[in-house]
This record gives C-alpha cells, sequence and structure tokens, in this order.
C-alpha cells in the first residue's frame, strides 16, 4: 500500500534540506535590528523632551503636561530681549503653559463673551487681579494655571501693556433685559434693599475709578454678570471689605442681569472720541 509505507518511513528526499531548528541566519539579525531602531528610536525622544521647555515643570507638576496652547512664536531665548519686550510676547504667543492672553481675551484685550476686555482697565486693578488668581483668593482654572506661572515682572509688564491699549468699541446685541430697571439700579441703586448706586464707586458713566474700582461701561455683559453671579454665589471673594458680595447678595438674577445689560451699553472713555 503506496501511503501507509509513505507515511510510516519518509524518505530522505522529503525532508527539507535547507530545515534547520534554530535557523540561525535569519531571526537574529532581524531581532537585532529591532533592538537597535528601539534603542535609536528612545534616543531621539529622550533627547527631544530635553530640548522641550515644559520637560521640567511636567515632571514635578502633573497639570504642566497639558499640551499648551499653539504657539505662533517663539518666547525669545536670551535674557536681554526677555526683559525687553517681554509682555507683547506674553499676550500674543504666550510661554510654555502661559498660554497666549489674546487667545482668550481677544488681539486687541476686547474680551468676548464671559471672557473680560483688558484693554484700557488700570495697571494696579489689573496686577491685583493677576496675583489674586495666582494666589487663589479669586477662583477661575483657566486663569489661575495662567497666572500661576507669571513671575512679579511679567505681571507688571502685561498690566502695563493693557492698560496702554485703547478701550474698544462694544456692539451689543438687541437683548431682552430691563433696561430701564438696569438704569435705575446702576444711578440710584435699590434703597429698600441697600444696595448702593453702582455709579457712587465705579464713576458716573461707569468709566472706572481710580486703582480699585474697574469700568462696568463697554465691558463684557455675559462677563458683568458672571461675576456678579459669582459674587452672590460666594465663588468670588476678593473685593474690598465684601463690598461687591454685599451689593450682589441683595439683588435678584432679574436684577443683576438687567444691570449687567444695561452698565455694558455705555461707551466707557474715549470710545465716543473714536467716531
Ligand atoms: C484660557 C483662556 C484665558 C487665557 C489664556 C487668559 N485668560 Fe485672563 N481670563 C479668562 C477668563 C475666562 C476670565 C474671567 C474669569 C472669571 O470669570 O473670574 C479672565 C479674567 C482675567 C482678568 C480679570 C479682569 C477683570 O476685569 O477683573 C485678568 C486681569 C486677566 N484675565 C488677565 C490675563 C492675562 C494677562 C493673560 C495672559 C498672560 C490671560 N488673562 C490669559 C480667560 C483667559
Ligand atoms: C462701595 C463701592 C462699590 C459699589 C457701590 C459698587 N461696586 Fe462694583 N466693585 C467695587 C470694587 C472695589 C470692585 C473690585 C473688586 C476687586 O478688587 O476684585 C468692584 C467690581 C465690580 C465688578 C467686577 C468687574 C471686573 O472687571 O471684574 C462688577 C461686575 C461690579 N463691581 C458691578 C457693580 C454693580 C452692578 C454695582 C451696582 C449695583 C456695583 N458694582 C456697585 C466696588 C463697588
Amino acid at each position: 500500500m503506496k501511503p501507509n509505507h509513505h507515511a510510516t518511513t519518509p524518505r530522505v528526499d522529503d525532508i527539507d534540506p535547507t530545515f534547520e531548528p534554530w535557523e540561525p541566519s535569519r531571526p537574529i539579525p532581524i531581532f537585532l535590528l529591532a533592538v537597535l531602531i528601539a534603542l535609536a528610536l528612545g534616543g531621539v525622544g529622550m533627547y527631544l523632551s530635553d530640548l522641550a521647555p515644559w520637560a521640567d515643570a511636567g515632571a514635578s507638576d502633573p497639570v504642566a503636561s497639558i499640551p499648551a496652547a499653539p504657539v505662533t512664536q517663539a518666547a525669545p531665548a536670551s535674557p536681554d530681549s526677555s526683559t525687553v519686550q517681554n509682555a507683547p510676547v506674553l499676550v500674543h504667543a504666550g510661554r510654555g503653559s502661559v498660554w497666549s492672553c489674546a487667545s482668550c481675551h481677544g488681539d486687541q484685550g476686547q474680551g468676548a463673551g464671559s471672557t473680560p476686555r483688558l484693554a484700557g482697565l488700570d495697571e494696579t486693578y489689573l496686577a491685583k487681579q493677576l496675583r489674586d488668581f495666582a494666589a487663589e483668593t479669586r477662583l477661575n482654572e483657566s486663569m489661575h494655571y495662567v497666572a500661576r506661572e507669571l513671575t512679579d515682572q511679567d505681571i507688571a509688564e502685561v498690566a502695563a501693556y493693557y492698560a496702554s491699549l485703547p478701550v474698544p468699541r462694544l456692539v451689543l446685541p438687541q437683548s431682552d433685559a430691563d433696561l430701564d430697571r438696569g438704569r435705575m439700579l446702576f444711578e440710584k441703586g435699590d434703597w429698600k434693599r441697600n444696595v448702593p448706586a453702582c455709579v457712587s464707586c465705579h464713576g458716573d458713566q461707569g468709566q472706572g475709578v481710580g486703582t480699585s474700582f474697574p469700568p462696568l461701561a463697554a465691558q463684557r455683559p455675559e462677563y458683568l454678570f458672571n461675576q456678579l453671579a459669582a459674587w452672590k454665589g460666594g465663588h468670588r471673594h476678593n473685593s474690598p471689605q465684601s463690598l461687591m458680595d454685599d451689593i450682589a447678595s441683595r439683588l435678584s438674577y432679574r436684577d443683576l442681569y438687567a444691570v449687567s445689560n444695561y452698565a455694558a451699553s455705555l461707551p466707557g472713555p474715549g470710545a465716543d472720541a473714536a467716531h
């Protein structure tokens, strides 16, 4: 029987002459090649991560491993240039985990929605807010993340930079707020509720007064409302003597909405001269 004979006694011809149990000539070079490539890639990776500016911060702080916003222009490498023109670079390009301010506050510092306008705000007020965010006496995640990496020098420079920008004209959409009630609160307050007029501290046109009282005019209505709601809800605590906490907590949300929309509709300093 031919098949049987075949199965039980294989002939020498049936054995593959090239078969070798360990195949020494082929797998080992491929294996070695793989190891070498892995080592080379690892080395390049370590080299690149050493070059990256956030490498050190990433080691100590898990938050810092969040990728930075796109940077359009590199921070100056030499210490000389960084002391001269630091503010425009921080504002428009950012530096590592300090995201570009303009990416949220707009190219002209005009703000958007609940992100405030910074252009034309008082320098001392701006610096105070940045320190408050860093120290978390004023709570905001984004601003805390940005401000904690700023040096005193950075804070002084960006505050001076934004203070020097002209107040952009704010064109508001039609709102359903009760603007008469808003105007009443703004100019006269509500004495039944022990709420003083906004103008008594923020200026007769809401333009802001001195270094402590920020403008309300030409500020984003969403932002104004957000801040008043934060005081009312106990989330912003940094106004001197809890002034704003008390005022906001005595008004209804409807009133906060009305006065925010009214105040934002005022032109603000310099805006009239511009057109
Ligand atoms: C990721 C977005 C984002 C970036 C980047 C950012 N900000 Fe802000 N900033 C905000 C928001 C949102 C608020 C409002 C916070 C709140 O509701 O309390 C704010 C508030 C502020 C305020 C308070 C203004 C006021 O009227 O009280 C200052 C000052 C400020 N930012 C400065 C800066 C500076 C300077 C930079 C750049 C170094 C910067 N911000 C980068 C989002 C951002
Ligand atoms: C007794 C003085 C006083 C009165 C009256 C007053 N405010 Fe203020 N307000 C302040 C001070 C001081 C600050 C700044 C707090 C800080 O340093 O963070 C402020 C801040 C604000 C801010 C935050 C602005 C920003 O850029 O973050 C808003 C909004 C505000 N006030 C709205 C009002 C409204 C609306 C009224 C009237 C109903 C009013 N305020 C009446 C003292 C006052």
